[in-house]
């Protein structure tokens, strides 16, 4: 199946030089959405795995079914100031410009096997501090699931032992 039919490209957006990935054109057939969710599904049926943790905003739309289809809980990364129990923080740099991102300190129980889930893999660091924040925790991070992965900004390379599951790849 040839998801990236279903992808808007938007060049220059939000910045000159950035070419975005808009999945939202995905997200509004119902067919390809479940399509997408559950080749994901299938792509990661080898690991063995308790709990999906994926960051806002777009990580929740694919993190969640996919913890629902999985049948294992969703456990939200979240921007700074935003989750309203104890949390524990990490600074980042974005692909443009800079966050935090912030979990519970019970969102994770030690020894779990986490699957980390976003809608895109592009400079990595959204996913390496979703990583380390899963650590931290005492999460074992057993994969990284992504509709889209940007292979020229090797975000791969942050992830060293984590084993990246992409549906779609472009080259730019
Ligand atoms: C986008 C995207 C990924 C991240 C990828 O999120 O949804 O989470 O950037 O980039 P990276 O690999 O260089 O970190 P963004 O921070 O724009 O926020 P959103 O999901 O709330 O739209
Ligand atoms: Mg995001």
């Amino acid at each position: 199946m040839d998801y990236k039919e279903y992808i808007r490209v938007i060049p220059d957006f939000p910045q000159p030089g950035i070419s975005f990935k808009d999945i939202t054109t995905l997200l509004q057939n119902g067919e390809m959405y479940k399509n997408a969710i559950n080749e994901l599904k299938k792509m990661v049926s080898a690991l063995k795995i308790d709990v999906i943790a994926g960051p806002e905003a777009r990580g929740f739309v694919v993190g969640a079914p996919l913890a629902y289809a999985l049948g294992v809980g969703f456990a939200p990364i979240r921007k700074s100031g935003k989750l309203p129990y104890e949390t524990i923080e990490v600074g980042y740099d974005l692909e443009y410009g800079k966050d935090r991102l912030a979990m519970h300190t019970d969102a994770i129980q030690k020894g779990q096997n986490v699957l980390i889930a976003d809608d895109l893999l592009a400079t990595g660091g959204t996913i390496s501090t979703s990583v380390d924040l899963v650590q931290q925790l005492g999460g074992n991070v057993v994969g990284a699931a992504f509709l889209i992965e940007l292979s020229a900004l090797n975000g791969r390379a942050k992830l060293p032992g984590v084993e990246v599951f992409s549906l779609m790849t472009y080259e730019d």
